[in-house]
């Protein structure tokens, strides 16, 4: 088993993050056998795709890398590092470049809703950007990888590649590359604003009162549930009166996630409430819950040096890991005369 995954050093880290792929990366990382690994990086590469401020984005990468420390993910443990001190992932990009299909990448959500109605001013880097995700996983033989739902269809865009690449250039008792598996936890796949139900708790989402961050303190994370948007009516007992309600649906469905139960049993306990009181427990919930995580922040980012440090030595070990499989490559490509 080899694990591998990804964020995107922009900005604070969210609840959606946290709740979606985090803290499924650190059970993943706890339950890991002899023999078995985990990779975790910073896809600082993936960030250069829109328009970006360098300083910012050297900043988002240090927090970025301590919010994952503080989150539980321990770099003595599993390899923690970001694409950019990697140079093999631009490399086996260039190279997937090759068997990537146009009409593929043009299929991909998120390239529409990032690129909406100007395709024509978009950096190439957003339109390739699913290809260097392919090759994130791929350099690593990446066997499971945990995503929320909405980079499911960019991990299937892997799984199409690495198949073509190992039909046009591998033997088939010889695969180049491991077909990777998307796994995405069954609760709390996918957390909402909470300005706005049907649009997924993102960074870009210009509302702060739209995300938790992990480093919100208490004020902040009860003043957002309180504002957050909802309907007039109770709660109902059970989960198919949430239906057509996605702010409650949502909210339940934070509860149940951080309290590791499920809706039903959410609503077997607040059925018939309103969100007067549904709220505030809701809120301190979510203080219980982050409060350490955002405390352990803290006092990591009093020291950065340790941070980088802990970057450098995990670049180090991805590099070695990265290398057979980028050779291996070249190799069946023709790029390398022995
Ligand atoms: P990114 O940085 O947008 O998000 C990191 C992880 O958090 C999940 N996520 C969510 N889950 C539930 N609800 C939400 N509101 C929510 N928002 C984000 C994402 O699904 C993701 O798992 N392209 C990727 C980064 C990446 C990557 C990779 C991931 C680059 N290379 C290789 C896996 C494997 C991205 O932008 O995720």
């Amino acid at each position: 088993m080899r694990v591998v995954s990804g964020i995107q050093p922009t900005g604070n880290l969210h609840l959606g993050n946290y709740l979606g792929a985090i803290r499924n990366w650190v059970r993943m990382q706890d339950a890991m056998e002899e023999g078995q690994e985990c990779f975790f990086f910073l896809a600082d590469l993936h960030a250069i795709s829109q328009p970006h401020d360098p300083a910012e984005l050297k900043r988002g990468t240090l927090e970025m890398a301590a919010a994952l420390v503080a989150c539980g993910i321990d770099p003595t443990r599993s390899t923690l590092f970001n694409q950019a001190q990697v140079p093999a992932h631009a490399e086996l990009q260039w190279l997937l470049n090759g068997t990537a299909r146009m009409g593929w990448l043009n299929r991909m959500t998120q390239w529409k809703d990032k690129a909406g109605k100007n395709r024509e001013g978009q950096s190439v880097a957003l339109f390739g950007y699913p290809v260097l995700q392919a090759a994130d996983v791929l350099l690593y033989q990446a066997t499971h990888v945990p995503v929320g739902e909405d980079q499911k269809q960019h991990l299937e865009l892997a799984r199409d590649i690495a198949q073509k690449f190992n039909n046009d250039f591998a033997s088939e008792d010889a695969p180049v590359f491991t077909l990777p598996e998307p796994t995405v936890p069954p609760q709390a796949a996918r957390i909402m604003s909470l300005r706005n139900g049907s649009a997924k708790m993102s960074k870009s989402d210009p509302s702060e009162m739209s995300r938790i961050a992990l480093v919100d303190d208490a004020d902040a994370i009860m003043k957002k549930v309180r504002k957050a948007k909802t309907d007039p009516e109770p709660l109902p007992s059970e989960e198919a009166g949430l239906e057509d309600r996605p702010e409650a649906l949502n909210l339940v469905t934070i509860y149940a996630a951080l309290s590791d139960t499920d809706a039903a049993s959410v609503l077997r306990d607040f059925g018939g409430e309103g969100f007067g009181k549904f709220k505030p427990a809701l809120g301190e919930l979510m203080i219980d819950k982050l409060s350490p995580i955002s405390q352990r922040l803290r006092e990591l980012l009093a020291d950065p040096e340790e941070i980088d440090a802990i970057l450098a030595r995990g670049a180090a070990k991805a590099r070695e890991s990265a290398a057979p499989t980028l050779t291996a490559a070249y190799q069946a490509l023709g790029l390398l005369r022995h």
